[in-house]
This record gives structure tokens, sequence and C-alpha cells, in this order.
């Protein structure tokens, strides 16, 4: 979700300093340019070899070494979409709020003029300081992005007030303003409402009935919308932690509660996930014995039809279901969109192995309910996803 955007970390000299080489390491695996600036103080708390390679750039802390005739503070602060400082001591907190450069890290914050997070760590007595939090304020009042540090054991061998927030807020804050910082578009904040993964029917404590679907094209759908601006909740039975709202369920019943939950206040709902037609009629709360017999009988009732219950229940929201086809694709397409009265209806061709279920491809035909379609030629589902939006949306 970061593929090709511009992160710059700035480093300063406090023990929590070791963590932001994970941080590098989750900005590399979304495909980010890192590049990463020192207080000289940092590198007493971990080495610049280090963060080179995590980063795979060089590593920039002292603001007189410029290798062409751009000033370093200024290139950084004109090529970077975001700078993110953690851990920020006491001392750079400070040195930002009333706007002393005095170092390669406190000059490029004074350029900067896109959005910079801040998440201190330090000592509780520290924080607690009424200097420290004057400054905070004065940094959160000109829209700079605080996170708060967190309760905990501390390097000093104290509990309190001051360690680090945990990483993965400050890399979803970051996806979150580096998607959000675009709202010239007109989805910004309509609501979208996908499902995905297949659903689990329980027969007893240790066995169910479910299905292939590995729940890869709903994600990949509020994943792209998600860049889009949209504010997705992804209803899933593959639980995954994403910067945006997630809520992981198991069977067919409980996805339809789930589901909604959410609708009222839903511009948009897409249901990618395959959700099981028949759940077990009497499961077992007990673990089921092997008897004499060579046949076990076991009773299925019909699940509810989430699809159909919300078409029918529709104000303002366009609802699309995906249909998974062995035979027949477009007829039995065009069939089903009429059933079960939704806006679109995608279908895809799961006889195909290089398509469609657990793969991380498909090809898909879209058909509206004016007997339009558009086909979708096979490419991964992130690129389907963009396609299917782009329709969806108009
Ligand atoms: O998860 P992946 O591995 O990435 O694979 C993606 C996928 C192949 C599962 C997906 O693209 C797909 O086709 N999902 C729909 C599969 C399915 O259940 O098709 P269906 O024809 O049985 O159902 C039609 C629609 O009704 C679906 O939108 C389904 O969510 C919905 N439905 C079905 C049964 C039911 N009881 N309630 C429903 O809401």
């Amino acid at each position: 979700m970061l593929n090709g955007k511009k992160v710059l970390i700035g480093i300063t000299g406090g023990i929590a300093a070791y963590k932001i080489c994970e941080l590098i390491r989750m900005y590399k695996r979304q495909n980010a340019i890192v590049q990463v600036v020192c207080t000289p103080n940092a590198l007493n708390f971990v080495t610049k070899l280090t963060l080179q390679n995590l980063s795979q750039n060089n590593v920039a802390t002292d603001e007189f070494e410029i290798p062409d005739f751009k000033p370093e503070h200024i290139a950084y602060a004109n090529d970077y979409d975001i700078f993110i400082i953690a851990p920020a001591s006491a001392n750079t907190i400070s040195k930002l709020a009333a706007g002393i450069c005095d170092n390669l890290l406190t000059s490029i914050a004074c350029a900067f003029q896109k959005p910079i997070i801040i998440a201190p760590a330090m000592n509780t007595g520290m924080y607690e300081n009424k200097i420290i939090q004057k400054n905070l304020k004065i940094l959160k009042d000109i829209g700079y992005q605080i996170l708060e540090p967190e309760d905990g054991f501390l390097a000093c061998g104290t509990n309190g007030k001051g360690r680090l927030c945990d990483l993965n807020k400050i890399f979803d804050k970051t996806i979150e303003i580096l998607n959000r910082d675009n709202f010239s578009n007109k989805h910004f904040q309509k609501k979208i409402v996908v499902t995905a993964g297949g659903t689990i029917e329980d027969i007893d404590p240790v066995r169910y009935i479910s299905n292939y679907s590995s729940g890869k094209m709903g994600l990949a759908i509020a994943d792209e919308a998600f860049k889009l601006g949209l504010e997705p909740v992804l209803i899933t039975t593959k639980y995954i932690q994403r910067p945006y709202k997630v809520k992981e369920v198991k069977s067919a019943l409980e996805m339809k509660s789930a589901v909604e939950q959410e609708f009222q206040k839903a511009d948009y709902v897409v249901m990618a996930a395959a959700v099981a037609d028949y759940r077990v009629k009497n499961k077992s709360e007990q673990k089921i014995k092997k008897s004499a017999d060579d046949i076990l009988m076991l009773e299925l009732v019909k699940n509810p039809d989430i699809l159909k219950a919300l078409c029918s229940d529709k104000k303002h929201q366009i609802i699309v279901g995906f249909c998974a086809e062995s035979e027949n694709l477009e007829n039995n397409a065009l069939e089903k969109l009429k059933q079960k009265g939704c806006d679109f209806l995608i279908a895809n061709d799961i006889s195909r192995k290089d398509i469609g279920f657990n793969s991380d491809y498909n090809e898909v035909t879209v058909f509206d309910k004016f007997g339009n379609s558009t086909k979708l030629d096979r490419t991964g589902k992130n690129e389907i996803a963009k396609k299917i939006l782009d329709i969806i949306l108009k």
C-alpha cells in the first residue's frame, strides 16, 4: 500500500532507536522508498550500517555533507512524502517546537511542508515534564501528528508512560495519511463494506465445512478502495491487520450479523465472500466419536442469503455480488443477478486453476442490472479490484 511512496524516517537519541530497524522493514515490505536521517546521538543506539542495510539507502546525519549543489535539508524536505520522527526525544521535540535547526533532522523538519508524525519515547518524568507537554502541544496545534507513548516497562527500569507506541500504530498512521492526503477525489470517506473468505460452518469442536476461498479477492478490493480514499470495513474469515476497520467472523450467521451492523451507513457493499449455502443443523458440542457404522449422516439447513436480504433492504447503497461458476458462466451470472437483485454481479470461472479461488490472479466479467457486461482479462487480484472499483464507483 506504500508502493513508490517516499518515507523519510528521523531517528533521535533514545534507546527505542533500535525498534526503528523493524519499522524500516515494514515500510520496505510495502515497497516504500525509505531514507533515514539520524541525529548524531541516535547513532549511539543503533549503527549506521544496520540502518543502511535495512533501508537500502545511505543514512544522512550531517547537514554539510552535500553530494550535489542542493542543500541536503531542503532536498529531503522537497523529495519526501512524509516525515516520521521516531523515537522523538524530549530534546528534539523541544527544538522543533522552538524552531531550532541545529542538525540535519531538525533543519529538515523546519523546512518540511508535508505531514510529520512524531512518536515520542522517553522516561516518564521527562515525558510528564510540563515543558515537554507544552512543546508537544505546540507541535500538535500546528498540525504534527503526535502518537502518544504507551505505559509499560521502560529501559530505565521503571514502569510508566514513555514507551514508544506500537510500531503498527506508526505504520498504520503513515498509510492513513498518505492515502488520505490526496483528498481531491469524490470518493473520500464513502463507506464500503467488503466481505472476504469462505465461511466456516462447525460440525463439532474439531471439524467444520468450508471452501477454498482465501479471502484475497475481498482483501484486494478493500485495500484498493482504501487507497482511493474510501472508508472500507472488511468483514473476513481470514483475519489480517489493516489500517482500516477489519471484523473477523467465522460462520455465515456471524457474517450476516456483522454486515447488517455496517449496512445502514454503507455507500457500497461488495460480497466477495464465499458464503456456505448450508450449515450443520445440530452442531455437536462434543467431538463426534467414530462409531461402528460406515456412514455418518449430517443434516444440513439452509443459511440465510445475505446478499439477497441486503438487496431487498437497500436504500441508497450500491450492492455488488460475486458469483463463482464452474459452467455456463454468463447465463448463470445473469440469472443470479436477477434473482439476488443486486446492482452488479461479478462472475468468475472457478473451473480454472489459474484464477479465482486461492489464486493471486483473477479474470472476471462484471454484469450490471441494465444488461451491460465488461470482461476484465486475467491479471493480479489488486489490478482486478482497481478495475472493478472503477466500474462500480462510476
Ligand atoms: O477468496 P479468494 O480465494 O480470493 O477467491 C475469490 C472468490 C472466487 C471466492 C470470489 O471471487 C467469489 O467468486 N466469491 C463468491 C463466491 C460465492 O459464494 O458465489 P455464489 O455464487 O455461491 O454466491 C453468490 C453471491 O451471493 C456472493 O456474492 C455470495 O457472497 C453471496 N451469498 C451466497 C450465499 C449466501 N448464503 N449468502 C450470500 O450472501
